[in-house]
C-alpha cells in the first residue's frame, strides 16, 4: 500500500541544546544543572559529561548542510537558557545570542524551518542554588528569559515550544535520576506545578508581543500504559499510575481540560503532596496554545507479574523499546485519545519519535550503520500516524529523534538514537541507512509498505 502525506507536511529532525551543542563553558555560557549533575559520581551511566557532546556549537554549518542534502524541512532545536542568561536572570550574554542568530540564519538560508524550544531540561545552575523549579519566583525568572528570546528571535522563528517533556523535571526533583538529582516527591510536585504556570504565563506574554503568524505550543510525551489483565487490580493500578499519577494525564488535564484530574488530586492529597496553588493558576495554565507537540516512543503493557523482568531490561538500557515490548501502533490510539479524551483540536506535530541502539562501548561503528530495525520502527509509527490522519486527526509534521547520536542524559553516550552515527572522538558524523531511507520518504512524500500486521490486542482491542 502507498502511504502519502500532504505536500506541506513538515518532515523534520530534532535535537536539544545540552545534548548536542557542547561548548559548555565557552563564550560566556553559564553552568547548568546538567553540567553539575554529570560531575556527581555514579549519575551518568558511562561517566561522561556534556562538555563537548557533538560540538554542534562549532559544527552547526556542517550539520545544516547535511540536513539540506537530506531534504529535511524543519529542524527542532532548543535554546540553552544559561548560554543566553548565564546567571538565569539579569545580564544577557551577547555571544550566546549571536550563536543562535547564526544557527537560525543558516537554517533559513538553507530553506529549513526553525522549530525552537525554550526549555529542554537545562536549568541554569545559578537558579538551582535558589531552589530551581520548586521556587515560585521561577515564574518571573522564566518569563524574563522568554522575553529575551522573543525580543531577540521573534522576527526569525515562527514555531515556538515553551517546554519539552515537563516530566523530566519530576525525574530530576522527585526521583533523583536526572539533574538536579533530588528525590523529594513533595518538592517535585511543586516544581512541576510552577513549570506549568511558567508555560501559561509565557503563552500570555507571547500573545501580547508576537505577530499572529508565529505559533506557540508545548511538548508533552505520551507513554500510554495499558493493563494487560483488565481484571487484575495490580495491573490496573500500574496503568493508573503510569497514565494519571506520574504520566501524561498530570499535564494534559490542566493544559487542555483544566485543573488536576480527580484521580491525581485524590492521590496528591492522600500523600500530602498537593502543591501550593495560587488563585488563577489553573486559568493561566490552560491558556490556549496554537499546536500540541507529541513525543511518542512506545506504548507500555503493564503486568505486575512480569514487572521485575522488565525492570532488569530497562536497567540494562532497554528503556521499554525492544521486542517484544515494542508497540508502535499505540501512536494511533494515543492520537485518538488526544482528540477524544483531552479535546485537543489544535494541529498536532509529532515532535519526537525514534529508536535506540545500545552502545556499551567497544563496538565498531559498522555495527550501527545498517539500522534496519530503526527503519522498520519509524515506518510502522508513520503508518499508524497516517491511519489516524485518515480518520481526521490533524497531524502537520513529524520529527525524528534524532538527527545524530548524542548525549542521552543519564545514559550518556550509551544510547544511539541518530540517523547519523557520531564518533565522539573525531566528531565525525556518518549517515546510517535510516538517513537515506528518511531522505527518500521526504523526497517522495511518503512510502510503499505492506499494511502492518494486526495491532497488538492489548492496545487496540482487536
Ligand atoms: C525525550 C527527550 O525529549 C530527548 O531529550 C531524549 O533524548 C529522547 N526523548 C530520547 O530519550
Amino acid at each position: 500500500m502507498r502511504y502519502d502525506f500532504p505536500k506541506d507536511f513538515l518532515w523534520g529532525v530534532a535535537t536539544a541544546a545540552a545534548q548536542v551543542e557542547g561548548a559548555a563553558f565557552e563564550d560566556g555560557k553559564g553552568a547548568t544543572i546538567w553540567d553539575a549533575f554529570c560531575r556527581l559520581p555514579g549519575s551518568i551511566r558511562d561517566g561522561n559529561t556534556m562538555d563537548v557532546t557533538c560540538d554542534q556549537y562549532h559544527l552547526y554549518e556542517q550539520d545544516i548542510r547535511r540536513m539540506k542534502e537530506m531534504g529535511i524541512k524543519s529542524y527542532r532545536f532548543s535554546f540553552s537558557w544559561a548560554r543566553i542568561l548565564p546567571e538565569g536572570t539579569g545580564k544577557v550574554n551577547e555571544e550566546g545570542i549571536a550563536y543562535y542568530h547564526r544557527l537560525i540564519r543558516c537554517l533559513k538560508e538553507n530553506g529549513i524551518v526553525p522549530n525552537a524550544t525554550m526549555y529542554h531540561w537545562d536549568l541554569p545552575y545559578a537558579l538551582q542554588l535558589k531552589g530551581g523549579w520548586g521556587n515560585r519566583e521561577i515564574v518571573k525568572w522564566f518569563t524574563e528569559y522568554a522575553k529575551v528570546l522573543l525580543d531577540s528571535f521573534g522576527d526569525e522563528v515562527d514555531i515556538w515550544v515553551t517546554f519539552n517533556e515537563p516530566i523530566a523535571t519530576w525525574v530530576g526533583y522527585g526521583m533523583g535520576l536526572f539533574a538536579p538529582g533530588l528525590k523529594d516527591e513533595k518538592y517535585g510536585r511543586q516544581a512541576l506545578h510552577n513549570l506549568l504556570v511558567c508555560h501559561g504565563e509565557t503563552v500570555r506574554l507571547f500573545r501580547k508581543i508576537m505577530p499572529e503568524r508565529a505559533k506557540i505550543g508545548i511538548v508533552v510525551d505520551v507513554w500510554r500504559h495499558y493493563a494487560e489483565r483488565k481484571d487484575n487490580a495490580e495491573d490496573l493500578a500500574m496503568e493508573l499510575a503510569g497514565n494519571e499519577i506520574a504520566g501524561y494525564g498530570w499535564f494534559l488535564h490542566p493544559l487542555f481540560i483544566g485543573g488536576y484530574s480527580g484521580e491525581l488530586t485524590a492521590y496528591l492529597k492522600e500523600k500530602d503532596q498537593y502543591p501550593q496553588i495560587q488563585e488563577d493558576d489553573f486559568d493561566i495554565i490552560k491558556e490556549p496554545v496554537d499546536f500540541y507537540g507529541l513525543n511518542f516512543y512506545n506504548g507500555i503493557i503493564d503486568n505486575a507479574d512480569k514487572e521485575k523482568e522488565l525492570e532488569k531490561k530497562r536497567a540494562a538500557g532497554g528503556n521499554y523499546q525492544f521486542k517484544p515490548e515494542q508497540h508502535p501502533e499505540a501512536v494511533y490510539d494515543v492520537l485518538h485519545m488526544l482528540k477524544e479524551k483531552y479535546h485537543i483540536t489544535v494541529p498536532i506535530y509529532i515532535t519526537e519519535n525514534g529508536y535506540i541502539q545500545i552502545d556499551d562501548g567497544g563496538q565498531p561503528m559498522e555495527d550501527f550503520l545498517e539500522d534496519e530495525e530503526r527503519i522498520d520502527y519509524i515506518r510502522t509509527v508513520l503508518q499508524w500516524v497516517h491511519k489516524a490522519m485518515q480518520d481526521g486527526i490533524d497531524v502537520r509534521g513529524y520529527y525524528v529523534w534524532s538527527f545524530l547520536d548524542n548525549f542521552e542524559w543519564n545514559a550518556g553516550f550509551t544510547m544511539r538514537y541518530g540517523l547519523h552515527y557520531t564518533d565522539y572522538q573525531t566528531l565525525e558524523r556518518v549517515p546510517k541507512k535510516s538517513a537515506s531511507w528518511y531522505s527518500g520518504v521526504i523526497a517522495s512524500g511518503g512510502f510503499d509498505a505492506p499494511e502492518p500486521e494486526s495491532a497488538h490486542s492489548a492496545i487496540l482491542g482487536s
